[in-house]
């Protein structure tokens, strides 16, 4: 493992739909278990520096205008943040209006059990 690996949590820890926040080589990250996928996120957010990672998981609304139809996609993939409700993609950090907006996100792999992150 590299300086720049760091260990947040042991695998067994983290459920499906789970998150742990903790401090990290001096940062706070949240590692999320998104249907066995980790997904590492800093807890900052871009709009105003609130704890993005405390917010809820969510999914978001589909829409088909051809078909007028509408449907409920990518649950537990979407976090909204708790100080003012922006929205992201857990997958890339990406805000769901803005992509200009993206929180930092961070690399993450399985070792000897554990969950790292590549800072
Ligand atoms: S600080 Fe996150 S939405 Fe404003």
């Amino acid at each position: 493992m590299s300086s720049r690996t760091q260990a947040v949590c042991e695998v067994g820890e983290l459920k499906p739909g789970e998150r742990v926040i903790r401090e990290v080589g001096g940062r706070e990250i949240a590692v999320f278990n998104v249907d066995g996928e980790y997904r590492a996120v800093a807890n900052y957010c871009v709009h105003a520096g609130g704890p993005v990672c405390e917010g809820t998981l969510s999914g978001m609304v589909t829409a088909d205008p051809e078909e007028w139809e509408w449907g409920w996609d990518r649950k537990g993939e979407i976090l909204a943040c708790p100080w003012h409700g922006w929205e992201f993609d857990l997958v890339d950090g990406t805000h769901l209006a803005d992509p200009s907006y993206r929180l930092l996100t961070y690399e993450t792999r399985v070792e000897d059990g554990e969950v790292l992150v590549e800072l």
